[in-house]
C-alpha cells in the first residue's frame, strides 16, 4: 500500500517532543526556479522527477502567524486579514497541513497569513505560504527538526515550497526513496550581491489550469516530456557552475532555455497547454532584442503568463528604462 502524507509526517515527528507555546510567527520567501520542477514520480507526496534549482526573493514572501485556540472545534484561517471560507480549497489545504502535526499535538489553530506579494504579481505564493506555515507550526510546537525535515514537510504542501525554506540559491534534491525522506532542498553556499530579478506583471487574470494539473497532463500525454529529465540534469550542472563563477551569460541562457523547454513540453501535451498571453510574447521578444543590442538579460516563466527577468546590477538602469513597470528584486540585498 502506498504511503500517505500522514505516514511520512509521523515518521519525521516520531522522535519529537512537543512543547507548545501560544503563538508563533514565521516568514518564508517566494522562490523562482532557474531549473524547473516539472513532473512528479509520486503525486501524493509531491516527489519530483528531477532536481530543481531556485533563487529566493529575499523579503518578498509570506508571513504566517499561528495561534493555538484551546477549546475551539475548527481551525480558523485568515489571508491578508480576511477570514477564508471553510468551503474553499485554500482552507482545506491549510487544515490538511495542520493535520500532519495533529497526532503529536491535538487542538485547533488560527492561522493568519499575509502575502507580501500582490495577488497576480506572477510570484508563486503557495511556495512561500506552505514554507511559512510549516515553519510556524514547527515553531508553535517548539519542535526540534532539521531544515531538511522542515523542507520535506513543506514539500508535502506544495512541491516548490521545499525550496522556500531557505534564502538565496537553493537546490531541491529529487531523492530516490519511496517515502521521500531524501527529497528535500538545501541551500547553496554562494551569494551573488549583483544578481537582480525583474518581475513583470503582464496580466493578473486567473489561470485556467493550475500547475498541479498542468504537470500531470504533460507527464501523461507529451512524448516530448521524455527528454525533460535529461534537460534538467544538464541545466542543474550548468547553473551550479554559473553560480560558482558568477557567470550571468551561462546562468541566464541556461535558465531561459530550461523555461522554454518546460513550456515546449506543455505545448506538446494533449489538450495543449499554453500559459503565455500575447503580452508574454511581446516581453520575450523585447528581451531578445535587448540581448541582440548587447544587454545581458534573460527571461524565465513559470506556469503562468508573467515573465521574470534575470540580469546583473550593471544592467539595472538600462533595464529600468526598457521596462518602466518592472519590480526589481535584490535576492542578496
Ligand atoms: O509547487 P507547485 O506545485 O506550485 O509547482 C511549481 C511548478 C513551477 O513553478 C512551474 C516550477 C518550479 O520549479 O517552481
Amino acid at each position: 500500500m502506498s504511503l500517505t502524507r500522514s505516514d511520512v509526517a509521523a515518521k519525521i515527528l516520531a522522535d519529537c517532543v512537543a512543547e507548545p507555546v501560544d503563538t508563533f510567527e514565521a516568514f518564508a520567501p517566494v522562490n523562482i526556479a532557474l531549473c524547473k520542477y516539472w513532473g512528479k514520480r509520486n503525486a501524493l507526496l509531491n516527489l519530483p522527477v528531477n532536481d530543481s534549482l531556485s533563487v529566493s526573493l529575499a523579503k518578498k514572501g509570506s508571513t504566517t502567524r499561528v495561534h493555538r485556540i484551546p477549546g475551539a472545534q475548527e481551525d480558523e484561517v485568515f489571508l491578508n486579514g480576511q477570514p477564508v471560507d471553510k468551503d474553499t480549497g485554500f482552507y482545506k489545504k491549510v487544515v490538511a497541513h495542520i493535520d500532519l502535526f495533529r497526532p503529536l499535538v491535538a487542538g485547533c489553530l488560527r492561522v493568519d497569513t499575509v502575502n507580501g506579494v500582490a495577488t497576480g504579481a506572477g510570484l508563486a505564493s503557495s511556495a512561500s505560504g506552505f514554507a511559512a506555515l510549516t515553519r510556524a507550526l514547527v515553531g508553535v510546537y517548539s519542535l526540534n527538526l532539521s531544515n531538511e525535515q522542515v523542507s520535506i514537510l513543506a514539500r508535502m504542501g506544495s512541491g516548490s515550497a521545499s525550496r522556500s525554506v531557505y534564502e538565496g540559491f537553493v537546490r531541491w534534491h529529487k531523492g530516490v526513496r519511496a517515502d521521500g525522506m531524501d527529497s528535500f532542498a538545501r541551500p547553496l553556499p554562494e551569494i551573488w550581491p549583483d544578481f537582480r530579478i525583474g518581475v513583470l506583471t503582464l496580466t493578473s487574470d486567473a489561470k485556467k489550469t493550475g500547475s498541479r494539473e498542468g504537470m500531470q497532463r504533460t507527464v501523461d500525454s507529451a512524448i516530448l516530456y521524455n527528454s525533460w529529465p535529461e534537460q534538467a540534469e544538464r541545466d542543474i550542472a550548468r547553473l551550479e557552475h554559473a553560480i560558482a563563477v558568477r557567470d550571468i551569460t551561462l546562468l541566464g541562457s541556461t535558465a531561459e532555455q530550461n523555461a522554454m523547454a518546460m513550456h515546449a513540453t506543455m505545448l506538446a501535451s494533449w489538450p495543449p497547454l499554453l500559459y503565455w498571453q500575447a503580452e508574454s510574447v511581446t516581453a520575450l521578444q523585447k528581451v531578445w532584442q535587448l540581448r541582440d543590442d548587447g544587454l545581458q538579460v534573460y527571461a524565465t516563466m513559470d506556469a503562468g503568463p508573467n515573465v521574470k527577468l534575470l540580469f546583473e546590477a550593471s544592467a539595472e538602469s538600462d533595464m529600468r528604462s526598457a521596462f518602466t513597470d518592472m519590480d526589481v528584486i535584490v535576492p542578496f540585498g
